[in-house]
């Protein structure tokens, strides 16, 4: 059925990443632009199963395109994956005469979108927020470039100390089931070693390859975990394995936690955010509905939430290649 789209709610879930406040202003100035009324939604799906909503015009997003975190909050709902929950959001979003939403979001907040648009006819789009950039359909999620820089500063930091007590450091980086921000921030930083979920090292290469590294003449060196690594070892047990097994190694350990979900969104992320909620906006107003916005190649895409959600983007092989041979 075409519906005709004359208020649109804008709303942030799950977890929360830099660029999202961009996507937030994106959407409701992309509204205002096309004469359409904006309605924020509060705490993600809670929010939407509370009603609480809030009338958005192109001032009220003013001073935020900098600003870290999400102005309307985020939430993980667990009663929005009950039927009855969604039936209540439904009807609060009735109630507000709001015709379309748009979540900025990870896989999650779509399938939770695209379950809602099969049972109630409801046109959404969505928008991929997420440090993880573990999302089918874009080469890049929101907040993403903004944590990889993060990131980056921070190893460079503990490399200073690293090298000054020539000790080893395990430093663990978000991403529960992709490597993408290992792999990059590990060659962006030097790292000896990159532990990811999609590969398995193994101790005994990870023995074996810092062994290595100390002969060839390195006094110090940065092993970068991802959190959902393939060994399967915390970053706390990798140091005690390694205090266990290697001789004249001196260990730290510095898991760098939520601190890569905020800050100030790069460069690449706010035009990112400002593209996508200018295309989410214009999808919903053309008749298109259970897409989620991604950038390809440069160029902006729709891919369907089901495609979307159905697996995990995939690392790039030849950074894996390009990290073996830097560490030489
Ligand atoms: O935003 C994605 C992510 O950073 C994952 O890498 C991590 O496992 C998860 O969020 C942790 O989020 P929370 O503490 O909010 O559950």
């Amino acid at each position: 059925m075409l519906h005709t789209i004359k208020k649109i709610g804008v709303l942030t879930s799950g977890g929360d990443s830099p660029g999202m406040n961009a996507a937030i202003r994106s959407v409701v100035r992309a509204c205002a632009f096309h004469d359409i009324k904006c309605i924020g939604i509060y705490r993600g799906y809670e929010g939407m199963i509370d009603g609480d909503f809030i009338e958005m015009d192109a001032r009220s997003v003013k001073g935020i395109i900098n600003k870290g975190g999400t102005i309307l909050k985020s939430a993980r709902s667990t009663e929005f994956r009950t039927i009855e929950g969604r039936t209540k959001a439904h009807e609060q979003l009735k109630k507000a005469e709001i015709d379309a939403f748009v979540v900025i979001g990870g896989d999650g907040s779509f399938t939770g979108a695209m379950i809602f648009n099969q049972e109630f006819d409801f046109p959404v789009m969505g928008i991929p927020g997420t440090i993880d950039n573990d999302i089918v359909g874009t080469s890049h999620t929101l907040g993403y470039d903004t944590a990889l820089n993060t990131v980056v500063d921070a190893i460079d930091k503990i490399r200073d100390t690293a090298s000054s007590h020539n000790r080893l450091f395990f430093i663990e980086v978000m991403g529960r089931d992709v490597g993408h921000i290992a792999l990059n921030v590990g060659i962006a930083g030097g790292a000896e070693e990159i532990l990811i979920p999609e590969e398995d090292l193994g101790l005994d290469r990870l023995v074996e390859s810092l062994r290595r590294s100390k002969k060839s003449g390195k006094s110090s060196s940065i092993v970068v975990v991802a959190e959902g690594d393939k060994i399967g070892k915390s970053v706390f047990e990798l140091k005690d394995y390694v205090d266990q097994n290697m001789e004249g190694y001196d260990v730290r350990v510095s898991v760098l936690g939520h601190m890569q979900r905020g800050g100030s969104p790069s460069c690449f992320d706010r035009v990112l955010a400002s593209r996508m909620g200018v295309k989410a906006v214009e999808s919903l107003i053309t008749g298109k509905s259970n897409y989620m916005v991604g950038i390809k190649n440069d160029v902006m895409d729709l891919t369907p939430f089901d495609q979307a959600v159905k697996g995990k983007s995939k690392i790039n092989m030849e950074l894996l290649r390009v990290s073996d041979i830097m560490t030489i």
